[in-house]
């Protein structure tokens, strides 16, 4: 029975019906960080205690993430936004290929297995829409930790040779600054013998939580957020209780939906530090943002051009990149976006002029020239957040503009259109049979 039932529901053809030209009003509440959450929840598998982590967003990465963690043998205990972590009776030490096979960030938990199980087979992650996405400098690194890496059949197998099973701390200098390679060693430091010094560390503030996180289970990281983190190895982690961060892409894409519909918003809670590059953007535009409390009010009236580039944090991130370009779609003048970290993280620009925007293309380049209106299109978000980015330009849009692609969406956004239609949006989902 179960068997019929899988095809059936692949074959949904579910779409967004964003009805344009609606102002907004009032308040966006923005969810735990999709991207520290789904870190920190690897993080389970260095203790044997529970780790409950608070203001986890409803995700289907983070269902995903929960699922690969069970079959590790991890109890995993969800109500709302509360997950608890079970790490006591860790049975394997190789997620299956077709749970790791839907999310990249099942390779976080190559760091922590090996740091408390000595091995570690997790499935390369392989590439995805927006880049090839390699993982050398997390593998490097884990060399230089004293383990013993083969990639064969497009599985990487990893061991700590030796009777103690331990890693050793070493000095690891990243070639790029990897939030990814950055995490996952500072995870499998953590439990490592000795220090462990990172060099040229990414400093996003994913991974200044990761620190947080794994101080708060009894680690001792320090340096989270500067180029250079230095992790004392702890025999081991103890139960912890911790906060997930705002999601600050979440909160980018709020201050867009008020910038493109040229409406007042209030979003939050916001870490404005985390957002530096993206209010700079948004001050450049003419945007007004005045800071209550934890809440961001922002008012938009006209929209001027403004030039964008992507770079690590404290540049403006890559995540909104995308959405960025709708609003720049309808700014007043000429703009020119550079995306600096992705190889193929422009396949919005082909969407974006389905709906009139006019948008040339030269390499990692794109050179926008703001128009009037733009005309709701059925359209499809390449990525997750180019998905975004098609819901923004269909706020703003004449007429109604379809969006596919939500499976993208929904990895990302936290019932996108609820939040958006609680402040005078008029987004349907739908669903039929395809
Ligand atoms: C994380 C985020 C993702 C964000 C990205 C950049 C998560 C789950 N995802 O992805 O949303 O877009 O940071 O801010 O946190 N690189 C190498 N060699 C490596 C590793 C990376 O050359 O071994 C390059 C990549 O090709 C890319 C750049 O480094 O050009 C940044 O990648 P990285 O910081 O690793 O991104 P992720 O951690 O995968």
């Amino acid at each position: 029975m179960t068997l019929s039932a899988a095809p059936a529901l692949q074959l949904l053809d579910s779409r967004l019906e964003v009805s344009g030209g609606l102002k907004l009003s009032g308040e966006l509440r923005v969810s735990g960080a999709k991207n520290s959450a789904l870190v920190l929840m690897a993080a389970c598998l260095l203790s044997r205690d529970t780790l409950r982590l608070r203001n986890v967003p409803p995700l289907t990465d983070i269902t995903a993430m929960g699922e690969i963690l069970a079959a590790l043998g991890v109890q995993v205990t969800r109500q709302g936004d509360c997950i608890d972590l079970d790490g006591e009776h860790i049975t394997q030490a190789a997620p299956p290929y077709e749970l790791v096979n839907s999310l990249r960030a099942s390779f976080f938990c190559i760091g922590p297995l090996l740091a408390r199980m000595g091995t570690a087979q997790v499935p390369l992650p392989g590439g995805c829409q927006i880049g090839s996405r390699p993982v050398v400098e997390h593998v490097k690194g884990l060399k230089t930790l004293g383990a013993q890496v083969t990639i064969e059949h497009g599985v990487v197998t990893a061991s700590v040779p030796g009777r103690s099973k331990r890693l050793r701390g070493g000095h690891i200098h990243l070639d790029c600054p990897s939030v990814g390679a950055t995490e996952t060693l500072m995870m499998a430091a953590a439990l490592a013998d000795g220090e462990t010094v990172i060099d040229n560390a990414a400093l996003e503030p994913e991974v200044i939580d990761l620190a947080r996180l794994l101080n708060a289970m009894g680690g001792r990281v320090r340096g989270a957020g500067t180029p250079t983190i230095v992790i004392n190895g702890v025999p081991t982690l103890h139960e912890a209780d911790y906060a997930v961060i705002p999601d600050r892409i979440e909160a980018g894409t709020f201050l867009l939906a008020a910038a493109i519909t040229r409406s007042s918003l209030t979003v939050g809670p916001v870490i404005p530090e985390h957002l530096g590059a993206v209010l700079t953007k948004l001050d450049e535009a003419g945007c007004r943002m005045v800071q209550e409390g934890t809440n961001l009010r922002i008012s938009a009236e006209s929209i001027q051009a403004f030039d964008l580039r992507t770079m690590p944090f404290p540049g403006f991130p890559t995540d909104l990149q995308a959405p960025f370009m709708s609003l720049l779609a309808t700014a007043n003048g000429t703009s020119v976006v550079v995306e600096t970290i992705f190889e193929n993280r422009l396949q919005h620009v082909a969407e974006l002029q389905r709906m009139g925007a006019s948008i040339r293309l030269q390499g990692n380049t794109a050179c926008i020239e703001g128009v009037a209106r733009l005309s709701g299109a059925p359209v499809r978000g390449t990525d997750l957040r180019a998905s975004a980015a098609m819901v923004l330009a269909g706020l703003a849009a004449d007429g109604v503009t379809t969006v596919r692609g939500l499976e993208f969406l929904d990895r990302g956004y936290a019932n996108l259109e609820g939040k958006l239609n609680a402040v005078g949006a008029r987004i349907r989902r739908l669903s039929d049979p395809a």
